[in-house]
């Protein structure tokens, strides 16, 4: 087992007292970090105890620490899985060799920038899910919240430790810069277009977490093929705690269909005027917030063809989803991969070199994963007994980016007129008049153990408390 040192200010696996400059280096980011954090982390939680999990090591029975901690002083650091010298690059043109425990110098830049893009996206979410404590719908949904704030907290910490230890002055000056990007920020955003989108409410929150976090899943597992051994080992334990913020929009969005299909069942309608009145999301508002989650997500893998997503494969840079379980050459020369275009007026299928489809392959694994926890959603609504069913839209729907860009797709994958698509927008995507409605179910209900009216409360509660366990103390 290899446990955490937490006798030092920056708790870490990676003998970091051995190297006193990048001790100091860290050290000076940071109370900048801090600053950040207090400046647009959690509002409201300063005085807060947070019954928080805080990993203890790095195997995967290190998740054994649960304890009230101010989230202020939870302890961040720097982990990385335990590695090994003689690990062998699987996959690209380097296939075979050693892994690089440095970064080679040809490589720096891309490195680099998949660094700085993946690093972004942890203090963003933190930024853009601020104001959700304050219409938390329970105490534990509150400290569920709490915990995916500070592990991405813990992410951007991961990223920078790489940044400072392998990218010299520019990686330190990455460094302070993610902590200056703010989501939405006109002049200084986020560097990806989801993570500047507002996280408004507690069921954008769930389908964030549920559809926004597992795009999370898949880029860490793809870099944790890397052949950069510190990235890939780094990014391995992050996994580890991805899975817990898809487990809370999982469940999340399940409470809430459990919760609909109750009122359903109890009003014998599906009226959507008549639910809203009993305080419950409908279905169709599910719905519409599905697509749009879904396919802003989607959006985040990229262009369909990409000279730069070959360009991270044959360097080692960055593998597929699985690498290690896939039975082909690795290298990918020869192959084929099949992409959406519009010609004249229908979807085509297109077959173009496999390296230049690569982000495709890994948005085509993302959505076989996300619609298998769309089948489990649809399970409550099953067992209420009801004929209704959530479905993901079409993938060239609302895309932004890749060649569906300019095309206007129905969630049912057909091509549309601009006058359609006008016209059906509003049954397809979240109106404002929807917002607006699940806006006003929002109110603080952080009585230990007491529900607001439009989510079921959950099976069992964390780390095997009473769901009525005090997870969150206020001061
Ligand atoms: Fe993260
Ligand atoms: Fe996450």
């Amino acid at each position: 087992m290899s446990s955490i040192n937490y006798s030092e200010k920056i708790p870490n696996n990676v003998n970091l007292g051995e190297d006193r400059t990048l001790q100091r280096a860290l050290e000076q980011w940071q109370p900048n970090f801090i600053n950040w954090w207090d400046d647009v982390g959690p509002e409201g939680s300063v005085d807060s105890d947070v019954y928080l999990r805080t990993a203890v090591s790095v195997d995967p029975q290190g998740w054994a620490q649960f304890g009230h901690v101010k989230m202020r002083d939870y302890r961040w650091g720097v982990f990385l899985n335990p590695g090994s010298n003689e690990r062998e690059i699987g996959f690209g043109d380097h296939k075979g060799e050693k892994a690089w425990q440095d970064v080679p110098g040809e490589h720096r830049a891309n490195l680099r920038r998949i660094i700085v893009t993946q690093g972004d996206t942890e203090p963003a979410s933190v930024e853009q899910q601020r104001h959700l404590g304050l219409t938390a719908p329970s105490m534990y949904d509150l400290r569920n919240l709490y915990q995916i704030n500070v592990e991405e907290g813990r992410h951007l910490w991961a990223m920078v430790y790489l940044l400072h230890k392998h990218f010299g002055r520019d990686g330190r000056e990455e460094a302070e810069a993610l902590l200056e990007r703010r989501s939405g920020d006109e002049n200084n955003p986020r560097i990806l277009g989801a993570f500047n989108e507002a996280t408004p409410d507690w069921l954008a929150f769930f389908m964030f977490t549920y559809f926004t976090d597992r795009d999370g899943k898949f880029q860490l597992a793809a870099l944790a093929e890397s052949a950069f051994d510190p990235l890939a080992r780094t990014t391995k334990f992050m996994l580890t705690e991805e899975a817990h913020h898809m487990f809370v929009g999982e469940s999340g969005v399940s409470r809430v269909l459990q919760r609909t299909a109750q009122a359903m069942n109890d009003l014998k309608t599906d009226d959507v005027g008549k639910l809203r009145a009993a305080g419950v999301i409908d279905i169709p508002t599910l719905q519409r917030y599905t697509n749009f989650h879904y396919s802003v997500t989607i959006d985040l893998f990229g262009a369909d063809q990409s000279s730069n997503a070959a360009t991270f494969y044959s360097t080692g840079i960055k593998g597929r989803y699985e690498e290690g379980k896939r039975v082909d050459d690795h290298i990918l020369k020869d192959q084929t991969y099949k992409i959406l275009e519009a010609v004249n007026g229908q979807l085509v299928e297109k077959e173009v070199p496999m390296l230049n489809a690569l982000n495709e392959v890994l948005r085509d694994d993302f959505i076989k994963d996300s619609v298998a926890g769309v089948g489990r959603w649809n399970k409550v609504l099953e067992k209420a007994g009801l004929p209704h069913r959530l479905t993901v839209p079409h993938k060239a729907f609302h895309r932004n980016i890749g060649a569906l860009s300019g095309v206007k797709v129905s969630p049912d994958g057909r091509v549309v007129s601009e006058a359609e698509w006008a016209a059906n927008v509003g049954k397809w995507l979240p109106t404002n008049e929807d917002r607006a409605f699940v806006a006003s179910l929002m109110g603080r209900c952080v009585e230990p153990g007491k529900f607001a009216n439009w989510i079921a409360p959950p099976n069992m509660g964390i780390n095997k408390q009473a769901v009525d366990f005090e997870y969150v103390r206020f001061n």
